[in-house]
Parts: C-alpha cells; sequence; structure tokens
C-alpha cells in the first residue's frame, strides 16, 4: 500500500485548514510572546528597546502606522499607548499616512505593526520617517524581515509561523505587544506607578488561559454561523476599544467568507447607520467597555427594536444584555485595555464558520495574498 503523506495535512496538525489551528494556538502564543519579555522578578524586559526617560519626555506625539489586520491591532494598541504613556496617539493606514505629509520630527514615534515585515507601504513609512528623524520602533513577527532590520528598535511578538492568509493570531500577539510597550514605557516615563505596571502584569499573565476559556465557545459560534451563512450584510457595532475590535471583525468575515460587513461606532449609529437596520439583518455587538456599557446597552435595544438578530459579546458578568439580544457570548471579566484581546476570538471563529458554511477556500481566499511586498 502506497502511503499518501500529504506535508499539508500534516502540518495542519489534525486541523481542516490553517486558520482554525492558528485561531487555536492563540494561548500559547499570547503566553511566549508575555512571557519572552519577562525577566525573573516578572517585570518586562525590554533592554534592546532602551529608549531612555530623556526620549520618552521629549516625544509629543505617537503615530502607529500599518495595514490590514495590523492597523486594526494599531487601533486597539492606540488606546493601551494613550492610557500608560499619557500622549496623544494617531493610527494610520500606511499606504494613506505616506501621501498625508504627516507632521514627523525628531520628536515622534512611529510604531510600525507588521506580521511579514515585508508591507511594502509599511516600509515605506519607515523610511520616510527615518529620514526626518522620527524615532521607529516596528513590532514583528517575522525574524529579520526589512521591517524588523531597518527599524531603530524591534520587539518580535512570538506567534510563530501564520500560514492562513486571514491574520489571527499575529492580531492577538501584537496587541499583547503593544499593551507591553505601554506598560513598560509608562513605568520609565513615570506616567504609571509600579504598583498599576505590576497589577496590569499579573492580568496580563491572565490572558493565555483566558483565551483558551474563550475558545470553548466554538459550538455556540458554529450554530450561530448557520443563521448568518445566507445573509448579504453583516453589522459590527462598538464603542472606544470595542469598535477597534469591531473593525477586525468585520474585515476576518469579509476576506475569508466574502460576506459584505461593515463595523459602525455605535454611537453614529443615529446619524444615518440605524437606516441599514431591518428585520433579520445580523448585528454583532460588542460591549466590554465598562464604562460605556450603558451606552450600548442601549443601542442594542435601538437596534433590537428595529428587527435585527442581535449576537452580543460581553463580558460574564453583564447578564443584563440577555434582554436585548437574540444570543450572548460571554468573556471572562477583564481590564478594558486587554479584552479586545478575548472579544476577538468569537468573531475569529464566527469567520471561520461562516466562510465554511459558504464553501469558501479558507487559508487562500479569492484575490488575497499573505504578505504584499508592491505598492
Ligand atoms: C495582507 C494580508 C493581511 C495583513 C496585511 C498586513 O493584506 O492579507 O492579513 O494584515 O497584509 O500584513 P503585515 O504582514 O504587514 O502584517
Amino acid at each position: 500500500n502506497e502511503i499518501n503523506w500529504d506535508v499539508e495535512a500534516a502540518s495542519k496538525a489534525g486541523y481542516d485548514h490553517f486558520m482554525i489551528k492558528e485561531i487555536y494556538e492563540q494561548p500559547e502564543a499570547t503566553r511566549n510572546t508575555l512571557e519572552r519579555r519577562l525577566d525573573a522578578n516578572g517585570e518586562i524586559k525590554l533592554d534592546d528597546i532602551n529608549i531612555t526617560k530623556e526620549q520618552l519626555d521629549k516625544i509629543n506625539k505617537i503615530y502607529i502606522v500599518a495595514c490590514g489586520t495590523a492597523y486594526n491591532a494599531g487601533l486597539v494598541g492606540k488606546h493601551a499607548v494613550e492610557r500608560f504613556l499619557k500622549v496623544p496617539v494617531v493610527t494610520d493606514i500606511a499606504s494613506e499616512f505616506r501621501y498625508s505629509d504627516p507632521f514627523v520630527d525628531e520628536n515622534t514615534l512611529v510604531i510600525l505593526a507588521s506580521q511579514s515585515g515585508e508591507t511594502a507601504d509599511t516600509l515605506s513609512v519607515l523610511r520616510e520617517a527615518k529620514a526626518k528623524g522620527a524615532t521607529v520602533l516596528s513590532i514583528a513577527n517575522v525574524v529579520g524581515s526589512s521591517i524588523a532590520r531597518e527599524s531603530d528598535y524591534t520587539l518580535y511578538t512570538w506567534a510563530g509561523p501564520e500560514i492562513a492568509v486571514a491574520s489571527t493570531k499575529a492580531y492577538t500577539t501584537q496587541i499583547v505587544a503593544f499593551i507591553m510597550i505601554a506598560l513598560d514605557f509608562g513605568l520609565k516615563k513615570g506616567t504609571i506607578t509600579k504598583e498599576e505596571y505590576m497589577n496590569y502584569i499579573a492580568e496580563l499573565k491572565e490572558i493565555p488561559d483566558q483565551v483558551a476559556e474563550v475558545l470553548k465557545c466554538e459550538d455556540q459560534i458554529k450554530e450561530i454561523s448557520k443563521q448568518l451563512v445566507d445573509k448579504n450584510d453583516i453589522f459590527y457595532l462598538g464603542r472606544g476599544l470595542d469598535y477597534s475590535t469591531a473593525m477586525e471583525g468585520a474585515l476576518k468575515i469579509k476576506e475569508i467568507s466574502y460576506t459584505h460587513a461593515e463595523a459602525f461606532a455605535a454611537g453614529e449609529l443615529k446619524h444615518g447607520t440605524i437606516a441599514l437596520i431591518e428585520e433579520g439583518v445580523p448585528v454583532i455587538v460588542l460591549a466590554t467597555q465598562q464604562r460605556l456599557f450603558e451606552k450600548m446597552l442601549s443601542n442594542m435595544q435601538e437596534v433590537k427594536a428595529r428587527g435585527a438578530n442581535v449576537i452580543s459579546i460581553t463580558e460574564v458578568t453583564n447578564k443584563e444584555v440577555e434582554k436585548s439580544s437574540d444570543s450572548v457570548i460571554y468573556i471572562p471579566e477583564v481590564d478594558n485595555i486587554l479584552a479586545g484581546i478575548l472579544s476577538v476570538i468569537p468573531l475569529q471563529l464566527l469567520a471561520y464558520y461562516v466562510a465554511k458554511e459558504r464553501g469558501c477556500d479558507i487559508d487562500k481566499p479569492r484575490n488575497l495574498a499573505k504578505s504584499v511586498t508592491v505598492e
């Protein structure tokens, strides 16, 4: 008997697709990204990113620049950096930033995020920012990639090889990296106390197990995906950091299931977008940000009253969402800044299962490339 040994099947380790394998690798990927940078005292060790307190004091603006999913991670990163470093942050798309004549000078920190480290637009931003005297720090996954090599400083994510075109574990590890940078710089600059810093690290260390916990929603997501398979439009709503997560959820489902999806800032609903809500339209509502929770609850009621199929994602303590939701996916209770790492997991699974129900080529979606090295 001839043994038909398929290298690709073997490397999928029993999973149907690389994407689902990579979704399931997120507990390990987030753990590695964090723990490789913790020292014996449990503190973040970024020795090679030796920006001094004096340099940090001079930085008066920060740009986070990236493409695709890395850009969405940068939107979350903005929340972490502003919160811990107390410096205004603008997150921009590399192809927009490049041509916008940005205000970049010696007092600017540019943080780039790139899984491949080879994305052409992101690389061009790097070169132009350096030419203008900015400090460039990159978050990259591929060791020795162009962006990693040319940046002043690089923090590697430890996601391991990401094969599926739709990015999953690179995204969650990039968020971990942004939080680590924000904490390290914040402590150095004195914008957070040592106690706050240690508390956040303790919470961050819980994240890998919490990701594993959230992955248990898979069966529930499979059921929900059956309701979405024939839909033409899916809307994702959130406020604050949840809006950033909504952007990534919508991108994921567009990329692999070819379903039109859009993320809306929930507060903007009444300024136009609510006109799109009618009977049976799926609306995925993210409600993890405590101080915005009541506002999200009323947005949920608004869309529910217009017949939407409301699927909400919230923390396990927020049971009141059940009254205005058709389905609820619960995540553990975590600090607002960390919630995005958990709430994106059901959105990744949802994209995967909708695409699977629709018979799409999940790992190699039409027209897309894993790494875009041309402009
Ligand atoms: C491509 C990929 C996306 C990715 C983006 C940025 O469009 O299909 O999944 O997010 O490039 O890639 P990078 O390697 O810079 O993170």
